[in-house]
């Protein structure tokens, strides 16, 4: 073996050539952190890891944050006025075609940051190289999305107050129909039709609430985290987060690069939203059965069946009952994605997307089916009203009379009790039974008994603050038309 100098150049030079060929012969774009590799990326893992697929919906998000970036670093001294307004205007041109269609997301530049990033290099030159100073993707990514849920958490308030409004609508051409509540799914006590559709609004006015406390700890600034330790660059993080409307920003690097709580967080209000949507679709799809009849749906929210030509079937709630499977799915995925990850950003972090979008497409869908279906559904009084004297709904008021003349009331109860199982024997309401019951049970029901019964007495003799009493039901309804107009 020749162990000459020059035998050795010629070794090396040829290994060299060899390598450099791999690189140039590759259909693949160099990448712009190519700098270190010597060998270009395997297709299959182009494909593997790319997210532009799917965070393309960040675009409009990733430019303001760039332009904020970018307008702070030319306060810092980094960019010269003329550099910032090329940047600016650059990106601005970029967010335009990507409004209207046109911008070619490409996968060999991986994600939605490099996309864009390298669209303005193409398109201004060496002056784009210095957008992505004193900041990292990691960073970035955790702007856009916090940016992205903020704008969400907006517009699913305003669905929810829609729906609100569905509900509370309501309120005229329902007065005065009263229900029968159920617990168990068993007849209980008598309940104002309004008082179901202002329960509703307030689970909903919860989630709300939820969806706000939410945005709190969404609108922080991460960026100026760079990758994981902070950066060298006196950034001026404060100005970014002004503007960009931020409320403040996340104290501490490591925490913030690879935080996602603020994701999990919206995931799972979205949830309980989802959990809220699916009882009521649940109640409604009973209420429209030939068994229940208390409701007609809008035949423009049912469909039919290819079969059985008489059927008006409730798709549109049964699939927003269904829905909420896989929005309860995602929370799970992102509770299970970010379990064990180590501090800072972890590449697992990428999966947080498809969920978080998911979620929020499919409660935005759900609310936004629902409040013409709720409008426009027409309760079946006649049959409501017919129906009404079944189940004893009345025994508990009949109970609390008694407990209001001094009974005990685990006495009032069993006496009830009693008289209950009477009517059960002779088939008739509480009503109907012979007035020898009511002097037998108890010598105060002697005389006033059939004042108390019925539901329309029994509903009226309800006090408590939050009960159906219809003075009560009433002065909230009115509460709640005043809030909803003034929102
Ligand atoms: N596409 C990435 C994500 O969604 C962006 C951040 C990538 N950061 C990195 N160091 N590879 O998480």
């Amino acid at each position: 073996m020749d162990l000459s100098l020059d035998s050795f150049y010629e070794l090396h030079n040829l290994n060299l050539e060899a390598t450099v060929a791999t690189v140039t012969q590759t259909p693949n774009v160099k990448k712009p952190w190519g700098g270190v590799f010597r060998e270009a990326t395997d297709p299959r893992v182009e494909k593997f890891t790319e997210s532009i697929s799917f965070d393309q919906r960040l675009a409009i998000y990733d430019i303001q944050g760039s332009q904020a970036h970018t307008q702070m670093l030319a306060t810092i001294g980094i960019l010269t006025g003329e550099e910032r307004d090329q940047i600016t205007t650059g990106l601005g041109e970029i967010g335009a075609e990507i409004a209207s269609g046109q911008f070619d997301f490409r996968q060999e530049f991986e994600d939605v940051h490099m996309n864009i990033e390298q669209a303005l290099i193409a398109r201004i030159g060496d002056v784009g190289r210095k957008l992505h100073t004193g900041r990292s993707r990691n960073d970035q990514v955790s702007t856009d999305l916090r940016l992205w849920i903020r704008d969400e958490i907006d517009r699913i308030i305003a669905l929810i107050k829609d729906l609100q409004r569905a509900f509370v609508g309501r309120g005229k051409q329902d007065q005065g129909v009263i229900l029968p509540g159920y617990t168990h799914l068993q007849r209980a006590q008598p309940v104002l039709a309004i008082h179901y559709w202002l329960a509703y609004c307030e689970k909903l006015q919860r989630d709300q609430g939820r969806l706000l406390d939410c945005r709190r700890r969404v609108n922080q600034l991460p960026l100026g985290t760079a990758a994981l330790a902070g950066t060298t660059i006196a950034v001026d993080r404060q100005m970014v987060a002004d503007l960009l409307g931020f409320d403040g920003l996340l104290a501490n690097s490591l925490d913030s690069s690879g935080a996602r709580d603020f994701v999990i967080e919206f995931a799972s209000c979205l949830a309980l939203i989802a959990e809220h949507l699916s009882g009521l679709a649940e109640e409604w799809i009973l209420w429209s059965t030939s068994e229940f009849d208390f409701l007609k749906l809008p035949q423009a929210f049912c469909t039919g069946s290819s079969i059985m030509p008489q059927k008006i079937n409730p798709d549109v709630l049964e699939l927003v009952r269904g829905k909420t499977g896989r929005v309860v799915g995602n929370l799970t995925s992102l509770l299970v994605l970010v379990k064990g990850l180590p501090l800072a950003y972890n590449r697992d972090l990428q999966e947080d997307k498809s969920p978080v979008f998911d979620s929020a497409d499919t409660v935005a869908a759900c609310l936004e089916l629902l409040a013409p279906l709720v409008a426009d559904a027409e309760l079946n009084r006649a049959v409501i009203a017919n129906r009404l004297e079944d189940g004893y709904l009345d025994a508990t008021t009949l109970m609390e009379y008694l407990i209001s003349q001094g009974v005990p009331q685990r006495t009032a109860h069993e006496i009830i009790g009693q008289l209950v199982a009477s009517a059960l024997d002779l088939g008739v309401p509480l009503r109907q039974l012979p007035i020898e019951h009511f002097t037998a049970a108890h010598p105060t029901l002697s005389g006033s008994a059939h004042e108390i019964l019925g539901v329309q007495a029994a509903v009226d003799a309800f006090r408590s603050y939050g009960s159906t009493n219809p003075a009560e039901v009433e002065k909230q309804w009115n509460q709640w038309q005043k809030k909803l107009s003034e929102d």
